[in-house]
């Protein structure tokens, strides 16, 4: 397939394109490397551009003929949404918008987008389903429900259009091969800031509430790791090839960590005491999140290969030890 990555210098999308150039496709990849890095790209062929950039970004569609869209490009911390809520909606929302209109004029056929399990906001008991009620509550989770929205009116309006939405909850990890990782420097992920502390990048580490309803009073959540989360969207990929529906899926292994245990697992593994600032509840933090995700194994054969939270930290360890961009 002739494919376009947005966003695949970030975190998330190198480890996505390398999963899809190791299985022979062709590549294109926009990024304006705002939180992306060059050196994150393994295969295809980089353009660095931004999304915004509306005439450039409709050339690269025109020339590329491609087959599909995996669509990561976007802003990700949950606080600076809550403080620069238009910046979220403008680079979530609008430029998926813009994105999505570029797909319907060029006839892209498949597309796989990054949603998150902000879009659930606080549910009851913490677990969410793919028909759990969507109520956001902050303009991240919002700002990725938008676009969700307007890809499911998409596909029903264009039926020569699928997608698949794919609601990630908390990944973490690095590439096991050790040639990509999360380079972001002031990412607010939890494991990366813990394994930062573990190796001296930051003088401490922050924990935002300790008074949450959860077994110790932190928050909980599923850590994924990356590894499975880039397969998820090879097979995701697959499945709509072979004419499955379009919908959103949940992507988590279905069992959650709290902020202490994590912090305490890093520090037993790294054998590194970094001290830890506990403070108030952060803006937008829900109580606890995990996933029920046995719709995408079933619909779609993924098989997670790293459901062990030791295998994430290590991983994750390693690469903030030897980071190399
Ligand atoms: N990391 C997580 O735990 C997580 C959880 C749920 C959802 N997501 C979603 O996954 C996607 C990727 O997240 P990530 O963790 O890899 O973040 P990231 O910041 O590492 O990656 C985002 C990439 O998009 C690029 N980018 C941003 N705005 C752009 C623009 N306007 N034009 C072109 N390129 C642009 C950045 O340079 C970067 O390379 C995001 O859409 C995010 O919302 C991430």
């Amino acid at each position: 397939m002739r494919i376009l990555i947005t966003g695949g210098a970030g975190y998330i999308g190198s480890h996505v394109l390398k999963a899809l150039g190791k299985q022979g496709h062709d590549i294109t990849i926009v990024d304006n490397l705002s939180t992306g890095f060059a050196k994150a790209i393994t295969y295809g062929n980089l353009i660095v551009a931004d999304l915004a950039d509306r005439v450039k970004i409709e050339s690269i569609f025109e020339a590329g003929k491609f087959d599909a869209v995996v669509h990561f490009a976007g802003s990700i911390v949950v606080p600076d949404s809550v403080t620069q809520p238009l910046f979220y909606y403008q680079n979530n929302t609008i430029n998926s918008h813009f994105v999505l209109s570029m797909c319907d004029k060029f006839k892209i056929k498949y597309f796989i987008f990054s949603s998150t399990a902000a879009v659930y906001g606080m549910p009851e008991s913490g677990v969410c389903h793919e028909d759990s009620e969507l109520l956001p509550i902050n303009p991240y989770g919002q700002s990725k429900l938008m676009t969700e929205h307007m890809l499911r009116d998409l596909a029903f309006a264009n039926k020569g259009f699928k997608y698949i939405a794919l609601r990630y909850f908390n990944v973490s990890g690095a590439d096991p091969e050790g040639q990509i990782g999360q380079s972001f420097p002031k990412a607010t992920h939890l494991i990366k800031a813990a394994c930062e502390a573990a190796t001296s990048k930051r003088t401490h580490m922050d924990l935002f509430g300790t008074d949450y309803p959860t077994k110790d009073g932190t928050c909980v959540r599923d850590y994924i790791h990356v590894s499975d989360l880039a397969d998820a969207h090879v097979k995701a990929l697959q499945f709509l090839e072979k004419g499955g529906e379009s919908q959103p899926l949940n992507c988590g292994y279905g069992h959650g960590f709290s902020v202490k245990e994590v912090i305490s697992r890093v520090k037993e593994i790294t054998g590194v005491n970094f001290k830890v600032n506990e403070l108030g509840r952060r803006a937008g933090d829900s109580a606890s999140l995990t996933a029920e995700s046995s719709r995408l194994s079933k619909l779609t054969g993924w098989k997670p290969k790293n459901d062990d939270l030791n295998i994430i930290i290590q991983s994750a360890y390693e690469w903030e030890k030897n980071r190399p961009y």
